[in-house]
């Protein structure tokens, strides 16, 4: 076989076999595959496309790429879920304890932020002495003794994908569907889950900019996952606006312990009902879907998923005392606020724009292994289809530095848009795919 023949292949248009795609990955993972290759058949893709067939051939090609994790701890199914990334998007650190105090077993590996979406690993570093690097023996233990973890990333999986994303990056090929599902798909199969829940973020603040073209990618990844024997459900929820009111790390995990007790902003607490709720009916630990939600609901109001949330943060060497009294975790030294110039309702809060008065705030990374400043960040006071007057504070900018602040502001103007005529608040989910 020659990679040559398999580029030409696919620029014609044609399909590629299960081994053609497995010569290509293992090749490539093996350095036997120059770049330059395989960027050329990755432009094929990205204008020929891939048949659901061969888009399943490469997930499980990555894969195998690397190792792949088991979870004998876990009687049940492994249910996991994953997002496509968002502005203020802290559900997995409200959902995991939550699906443990259920009695669901949740055990998560997250990642680092990059560019205007946060990771859930940096949030939960603003816990003193919380630990993320946890070894496959010390999950094991947590799982079975509390039965959460939020970790991060404990072995080599999806090597493939790796140096295939970062090809893509720098090649303009990384917008095509079959080459995203496969991607985001390898990486949730290689982690060992069974039952997996995708949240597919659409809006300004998303990967996928519009409906159509989150619904696309959703029902390629739900494809995948059946083929290859997995249950699975996409959630397409708005990022047109940040989700909850908090962008920034210590801020969103004041967010998420709030929303933990029962508090906190309705659309996170939506979001974390509807996805848990479907783990728990697709993971069949639960055969209803409502009373999986109610149950859950129950959970935040009764105070069970804080403690669960106490004993993960205590077993990962965190503070709980911050978790008690989270002005304790770190805070920005000024918090000055952003008004609004004129009276109207806001027509549109610009997630990206604020991921963006975050990211110059200290609060992201322009690149990986970048310090983020853990206290600063955004504080939404205002979303759209709000009434303000002259005057009212929008947000709040938490700032360490007087020179970003101005940074901040200037995202914050662009973020806002205030209208004469009343707007409708904005939907949560706008559709399920099964
Ligand atoms: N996220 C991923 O993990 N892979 C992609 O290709 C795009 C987004």
């Amino acid at each position: 076989m020659k990679a040559y023949d398999l580029i030409l292949k696919k620029r014609q248009g044609l399909a590629l076999n299960k081994e053609e795609i497995e010569f290509l990955i293992e090749g490539y993972t093996k350095d036997e595959i120059p770049d330059y290759q395989m960027s050329a058949w990755a432009m094929a893709v990205f204008f020929q496309g891939m048949t659901p067939e061969e888009t399943a051939y490469l997930t499980t090609a990555m894969v195998n790429s690397g190792e792949t994790l088991a979870w004998n701890e876990i009687a049940g199914k492994v249910v996991d879920k994953h997002s496509t990334g968002g502005v203020g998007d802290k559900t997995s650190i409200v959902l995991a304890p939550l699906m443990a105090a259920a009695g669901i077993p949740f055990a998560k590996m997250s990642g680092r932020g990059l560019g205007h979406t946060g990771g859930t690993l940096d949030k939960l570093e603003s816990f003193q002495g919380f630990r993320i690097d946890l070894s496959r023996e010390e999950i094991s233990k947590n799982v079975n003794e509390i039965g959460v973890v939020l970790s991060g990333q404990t072995a080599d999986l999806v090597p493939a994908d790796g140096k295939l994303y970062a090809l893509r990056d720098v090649t303009a090929t990384v917008e095509s569907i079959p080459l995203i599902a496969s991607s985001i798909m390898s990486k949730k199969i290689a982690s060992g889950a069974d039952a997996i829940v995708l949240d597919v973020k659409v809006g300004k603040g998303a990967f996928m900019k519009s409906l159509d073209d989150a619904v696309k990618l959703s029902e390629a990844m739900v494809d995948i996952g059946k083929r290859l024997d997995r249950s699975m459900t996409a959630v397409l929820s708005q990022m047109e606006e940040p989700l909850g009111n908090m962008v920034g790390n210590a801020l969103e995990i004041k967010e998420a312990i709030d929303t933990l007790a029962g508090k906190g902003p309705e659309d996170l607490r939506e979001l974390v009902l509807v996805i848990g709720s479907y783990l728990m009916v697709l993971g069949e630990y639960r055969d209803n879907r409502e009373a999986a939600y109610e149950e859950l609901a129950l959970l935040l109001d009764n105070g069970k998923a804080l403690e669960k949330f106490k004993e993960m943060v205590k077993a990962q060497g965190g503070d709980i005392a911050e978790v008690d009294n989270p002005e304790l975790l770190p805070k920005a030294k000024d918090v000055i606020p952003f008004t609004a110039s004129r009276a109207g309702y806001v027509a549109e809060l610009d997630a990206l724009a604020v991921g963006r008065a975050a990211m110059s705030l200290g609060a992201g990374r322009q690149k990986k292994g970048d310090p983020i400043d853990l206290g600063v960040g955004i504080e939404v006071v205002r979303k759209t289809g709000d009434m303000v007057a002259e005057g009212d504070v929008l947000a709040y900018i938490h700032s360490n530095d007087e020179k970003k602040t101005i940074e901040a502001m200037k995202e914050l103007d662009l973020a806002y848009v205030l209208s004469e005529k009343e707007q409708e608040k904005l939907p949560l989910v706008y559709r399920i795919i099964q």
